[in-house]
């Protein structure tokens, strides 16, 4: 069980992996299920908070008391974020896609036997905007690395302004698509090892540090 220890506090957080368009029947994707995501959201509204769930494509049945946003591509995802005017704490679990096409096709493309080149432009930064707001919310990002997990993490986290970020190794049968997941939680002057553990479990531990990071 636990403590009602978020309640009056709003969090939004965006969850799975965005889907970016080649052409109207097929897209570029990643792992993510949105399981990490979704434990967060359920963790948060069983502590008392207001959630806002703003999911990519995904089966996962919508926890309760939680209202869900549906989005496909990280540009959506991006202005559902934008159009929430204040938030306490936002947690960023998706796996955005960093890149997107650059011209989708508005017809089925046609094989023809030779290569083909997609152009790939870079998608804005989601979590980087969040920081960026004047009215701040915590922050509180992922970050998804198959090595070097706690030097890329450490300096993803400050080049992206979050205050707590949580670091998995990912790859085969790791973080995606699965119940499980190991976290590395660092902050500022901070640091705390989560062993493999249930999604939902791990949620718990991430409030947990986010209430010890505001009480120091
Ligand atoms: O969904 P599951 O199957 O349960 O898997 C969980 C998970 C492995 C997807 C999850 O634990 C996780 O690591 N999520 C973040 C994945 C990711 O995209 O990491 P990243 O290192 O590429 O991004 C770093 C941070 O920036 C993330 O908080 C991400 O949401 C954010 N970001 C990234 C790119 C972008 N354009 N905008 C962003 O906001």
């Amino acid at each position: 069980e636990g403590g009602r220890d978020l309640v009056g506090q709003r969090v939004v957080v965006t969850a799975a992996g965005t889907r970016e368009p080649i052409d109207p029947v097929r897209f570029i994707a990643n792992r993510s299920s949105g399981r990490m995501g979704f434990a967060i959201a359920a963790e948060a509204a069983r502590r008392g908070a207001t959630v806002t769930l703003i999911a990519g494509p995904s089966t996962l049945a919508t926890p309760s008391g939680v209202t869900r946003v549906d989005v496909e591509t990280a540009a959506d995802m991006q202005a559902a974020v934008e159009a929430i005017e204040s938030m306490d704490i936002f947690v960023g679990a998706a796996a955005v896609a960093d890149y997107r096409v650059a011209a989708p096709a508005d017809h089925k493309l046609k094989k023809d036997g030779e290569p083909l080149r997609l152009e790939l432009v870079p998608n804005p930064d989601i979590i980087r905007g969040v920081a960026a707001r004047a009215d701040r919310p915590f922050v509180i990002g992922f970050a998804a690395e198959t090595e070097h997990v706690r030097e890329h993490a450490a300096t993803k986290r400050v080049a992206k302004g979050m205050d707590l970020i949580c670091a998995n190794e990912v790859g085969e049968g790791r973080g995606f698509d699965r119940p499980d997941n190991a976290l590395l939680l660092l902050w500022e002057g901070g640091e705390r090892d989560l062993a493999q553990a249930d999604k939902r479990h791990l949620a718990g531990e991430i409030f947990d540090t986010y209430h010890q990071i505001k009480q120091d």
